[in-house]
């Protein structure tokens, strides 16, 4: 966040020191910010809202708007993006921005919130935007002085408020806005994000090296983007290996190895080669049993079995997360499932 604010503030420029120049600012930036959309024709997927959000800048009238939806999807970026196409030059005396790392208790809503809420508006827009973004995070008492705040300056004043999950945020909020609800991104929205990043920095992704990308970024592009930097820093053609690598996921043929051990109640071997994926990949157990549980649905197993193994992932996960000892609860799991396999 902080990086993304001194690419817009500009901090640097203002500065007398020697300036770097655009291109090297531009090589030390994490692609989620490299390539975050300046505008609304930038953002991929979500094409019903980008229509709306369009209409709203070409009409220079919009409501208060609301979105939701799982990370790295593009609710602050949308956000920012319709501002600029709707700003222009007048972009920074007309935007506030509030994130998490503000302080999100009632002082801000009465304080710098209401100060940039009563200004009107100087340019040709006849509403400035406050942008709370994570607003999940703001208080209840904050998000309760907030609901008079927007009705009283709403001649001058719009409210955009992004956050995870829209039923963190109070009843009389959410009546009070539009709700744009936000979808994982799908394959293609996320292929045409990978054209234009492999024409740009110049590197080459094998085909079965971006499926895996694609299948554990689960639609989030700021997983995605992240996986992908750290292995174009690795080399430039980017293998399925190499995602396994950098992003610790178990290779199919090793899950497969240990399934099969499983399947034929081999309760040693199979033990074996987990404590070896364990260290090999630098996973938690969590991690672990997921990556095995995204395996198990996908398997070749008889249905009553898959249903038996899910079952028993799933309780050893939540123990895991209730804090259980790990170890103890993986070789018990590993353990449970040789059973399965035994009884069958
Ligand atoms: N629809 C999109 N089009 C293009 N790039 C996107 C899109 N969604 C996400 N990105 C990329 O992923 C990064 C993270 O997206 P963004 O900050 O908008 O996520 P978010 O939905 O606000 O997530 P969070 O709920 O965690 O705040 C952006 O910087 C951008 O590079
Ligand atoms: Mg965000």
């Amino acid at each position: 966040m902080s990086i993304r604010k001194l690419n817009e503030h500009e901090e640097i420029e203002k500065s007398d020191q020697a300036k770097p120049k655009e291109h090297d600012l531009l090589t030390f930036l994490p692609f989620t910010e490299k390539y975050r959309p300046q505008t609304l024709d930038d953002v991929v997927g979500h094409h019903e809202i980008v229509k709306s959000l369009k209409h709203f800048v070409k009409t220079k009238s919009m409501p208060n708007l609301l979105f939701a939806g799982s990370p790295g999807i593009g609710k602050t970026t949308c956000a920012i993006a319709l501002a600029k196409d709707l700003f222009k030059e007048n972009f920074k005396g007309s935007f506030l921005e509030l994130n998490a790392s503000d302080e999100r208790g009632i002082d801000v809503v009465r304080g710098k919130i209401k100060d940039f809420a009563r200004m009107s508006s100087i340019t040709n827009v006849p509403f400035k935007i406050i942008f709370l973004d994570e607003a999940d995070a703001l208080t209840t008492e904050a998000q309760q002085a907030l609901r008079r705040t927007m009705e009283i300056y709403s001649s001058v004043t719009r409210f955009i408020l992004s956050c995870n999950y829209s039923s963190k945020i109070i009843e009389p909020i959410q009546s009070r806005c539009t709700i744009f609800r936000f979808r994982s991104l799908k394959k293609e929205d996320i292929l045409e994000l990978v054209k234009k990043i492999k024409e740009k920095e110049g590197i080459n992704i094998e085909e079965n090296g971006l499926e895996l990308l694609i299948n554990i970024s689960e639609g989030d592009l700021r997983k995605f983007l992240n996986v992908l930097q750290a292995c174009s820093m690795h080399s430039k053609t980017v293998t399925r290996d190499l995602v396994e690598k950098v992003s610790g996921t178990v290779s199919l043929s090793g899950l497969e190895r240990l399934v099969e051990n499983i399947n034929s109640g081999k309760y040693l071997e199979s033990d074996e080669l987990v404590q070896k994926y364990l260290i090999e990949y630098g996973l938690s157990a969590e991690d672990f049993i997921y990556q095995l549980y995204k395996y198990v649905i996908i398997a070749k197993i008889d249905e009553k079995k898959k249903m038996q193994f899910i079952e028993t992932l799933g309780e050893f996960h939540y123990r895991i997360t209730e804090g259980s000892n790990e170890q103890i609860q993986l070789k018990a799991m590993i353990a449970k499932l040789c059973l399965i396999s035994l009884n069958d």
